[in-house]
């Protein structure tokens, strides 16, 4: 049975529009996918712990403690899918990415947020892989492909529908220079690459391409092959 560990962004969980009906939907799907995948979700944080960690900072809070009210937001963010997953959760919800892994179990989906300060959780996923000895991240985002430049400043970038882990890097280092959040986390790439795990970049909020990426198969986005 193939391990799949899916990073779904904060900005897909709860864009504040429908997010109860997407996130029933997305268990129900889930439902489905683990008859035959052992799955482990990281949920991020969103427009809410942007919010948390700008008032944070104009209260005077430092970076640990701005990432420290991010992860408490991204766990809450996990609680909402717990909810909805209901008997297919597990009970305990993990801290770091061994515990996640020693809870993962065939017919189970473990659901967690961030772990401690200084990454996103895009790194989580990774070091959950790693851990889990997973075939694959999917990183569920809000863009459908990766793009060698922000398709919305250059209406000519190229889209990826396969590349390597090195492109990506390539990508995600310039686009840091810049100052742009980038498609995965940087930390998160280092990992899946020393562990030679692909990451597929689907748009999270097509379900259905979201089910053909945790299947590893016929999505439309990109695989990143490590
Ligand atoms: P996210 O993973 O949602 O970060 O965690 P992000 O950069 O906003 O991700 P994208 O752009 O939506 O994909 C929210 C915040 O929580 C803290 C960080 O401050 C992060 O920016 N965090 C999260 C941690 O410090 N450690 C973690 O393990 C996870």
């Amino acid at each position: 049975m193939d391990k799949v560990v899916v990073s779904i962004g904060g900005s897909i969980l709860i864009p504040d529009k429908d997010d109860s009906s997407y996130i029933r939907e997305l268990s129900a799907l889930l439902r489905e996918l683990v008859q035959d995948f052992q799955i482990v979700v990281i949920c991020g944080g969103g427009k809410i712990s942007r919010y948390y960690a700008n008032t944070g900072r104009e209260l005077g809070g430092d970076t640990f403690q701005l990432d420290e009210l991010g992860i408490m937001i991204t766990r809450a963010n996990a609680g909402l899918l717990r909810i909805a997953l209901g008997d297919l959760r597990v009970e305990e919800l993990p801290l770091d990415a061994e515990r996640a892994a020693a809870l993962s179990a065939p017919g189970n989906v473990v659901v967690m947020g961030g772990t401690v300060p200084g990454h996103t959780t895009d790194a989580v996923s990774a070091m959950v892989a790693k851990a889990l000895g997973a075939d694959r991240i999917v990183n569920a985002t809000s863009v459908d492909a990766v793009y060698s430049e922000d398709p919305r400043h250059n209406p000519d970038a190229e889209r990826y529908t396969d590349m390597t882990i090195d492109q990506l890097a390539g990508i995600v280092y310039s686009e840091h220079g810049a100052g742009k959040s980038s498609v995965f986390d940087p930390l998160g790439i280092r990992i899946a690459k020393e562990n030679a795990i692909d990451i597929v970049i689907v748009d999270g909020r097509d379900l259905g391409e979201l089910a053909n990426a945790i299947r590893g198969q016929g999505f439309r986005g990109t695989l990143v092959r490590s």
